[in-house]
């Protein structure tokens, strides 16, 4: 393979077994909603180990769902940790409910302690998010969801809510398809999980989502399965292909339902990646976290992120690499001299309180200092398949010499 003029961050892996499941969709006759969103959606069921998955057209939309199919409306409050993408927090505002924010370990993930002191009777669902593909503390957000002194605070206001009789857990997973918590994939862990396909993902359908469904009794997930389809095709009782067959014209709206379907183009995409991702792409991400770590191990410039652990193994999305004493500004220069020498860095993420919209919703980065401290000095570096071995040492080699050089012209 030829090296590239350019190291971009995150370019999608496109070869010809994928070009061709996407093609033959093309060619089926068939390109919305239908088989192949199907095969999807058993694969990821299989892969995740849970008995259903729905596929939409993206995490966001995905987590909307699952907020309101709980019932989850205004006046309402959802924890959310404060460093993860907007998505988390929109969702939460599009039902209408108030997202309550708190503060990150140092792993990145939600902190459980944080969670715990902004229960209150108003508290209807948690979104703890996997940052970077690294599992959060599930083991302990689930105690903490189940404990008595929790359960006697919450106040079910919808029959979904009366039914569970505690806290939602949703795991915003969109990085995390293929980590696991405790040996049991991600998928397993809370009520609900959402995976994002969009296209910087480890596997993409360009933009699409997926949720594991994984309610215990009463609940059945297959009648939830059955529900939430409908939810998200117009709340219509026949699916597009399922009308165009022969003399199968009729059909009711039983919901005032959404239009956020997944399109079988793009799940023959996402498919396409799946069938190879244990087997190559996972593990190439790994062999790149790998060579990352073996460089950067012994010099005391960087701290590494947390990927492997006895409990916890990455997904390997992001390589959130942090440089000790930066401030922004340096961080800033790193980015800009890196990408002057063809290499594109990127920072994940901005903190939602510091975003005009969660700033001028009353949030101020001041009430999570963990947050702010991570953001000052967090680079992300490129990981994906496609980045050999002699590419990531370029990548380390300029950014130890960028690092330097600024360190030198201070
Ligand atoms: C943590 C997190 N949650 C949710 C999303 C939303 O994903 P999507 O673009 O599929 O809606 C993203 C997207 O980057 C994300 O990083």
């Amino acid at each position: 393979m030829q090296e590239p003029d350019h190291i971009p961050f995150s370019p999608p892996y496109i070869d010809e077994e994928i070009i061709h499941e996407v093609t033959e969709t093309l060619r089926s006759g068939w390109i919305t909603t239908g088989p192949k969103v199907k095969e999807l959606e058993k694969f990821v069921a299989n892969y995740t180990g849970v008995s259903q998955t729905l596929a939409v057209n993206s995490a966001t939309s995905a987590l909307m769902l699952c907020l309101h199919w709980f019932g989850i409306r205004k006046g309402d409050e959802v924890i959310i940790p404060a460093y993860t993408y907007c998505a988390t927090a929109l969702a939460v505002m599009h039902v209408g409910a108030t997202p309550v924010m708190v503060d990150v370990e140092n792993d990145f993930t939600i902190s459980p302690d944080k969670i715990r002191t902004a229960i209150t009777t108003k508290t209807k669902a948690i979104i703890a998010v996997d940052f970077a593909g690294w599992p959060c503390a599930y083991e302990e957000i689930k105690e903490m969801i189940g404990d008595q002194e929790i359960t006697q605070k919450f106040k079910s206001g919808s029959d979904n809510q009366k039914q569970l009789g505690r806290i939602l857990l949703i795991s915003d997973a969109a990085h995390a398809l293929g980590a696991t918590y405790q040996n049991k994939p991600i998928g397993q862990w809370a009520d609900m999980t959402v995976f994002s396909l969009h296209a910087v993902k480890n596997v993409t359908s360009a933009e699409g989502g997926i949720i594991c469904l994984n309610l215990s009794k009463p609940f059945d997930n297959e009648k939830l399965y059955n529900q939430l389809r409908l939810w998200s095709l117009n709340g219509q009782t026949k699916d597009a292909l399922s009308k165009s067959q022969g003399g199968s014209w009729r059909y009711d709206i039983i919901y005032p339902g959404f239009k956020i379907n997944l399109p079988d183009v793009l799940a023959a995409l996402a498919l396409a990646q799946l069938k190879k991702y244990d087997l190559y792409l996972l593990r190439e991400r790994r062999r790149v976290f790998n060579f990352y770590y073996t460089f950067f191990q012994k010099n005391k410039t960087f701290q590494l992120p947390a990927f492997d652990d006895p409990d916890r193994q990455s997904s390997c999305h992001l390589f959130p690499i942090r440089v000790h004493h930066f401030t922004e500004e340096m961080r800033a220069m790193v980015i800009q001299k890196m990408a002057e020498k063809n290499i594109s860095l990127n920072v994940h993420f901005v903190p939602l309180p510091m975003l005009t919209v969660f700033k001028n919703a009353g949030f101020d980065i001041a009430h999570f200092p963990k947050s702010y401290e991570l953001y000052c000095n967090e680079i992300s570096l490129p990981v994906y398949p496609q980045l050999t071995d002699k590419l990531c040492l370029h990548i380390c080699s300029e950014l130890c010499k960028s690092v330097e050089e600024i360190w030198h012209d201070r």
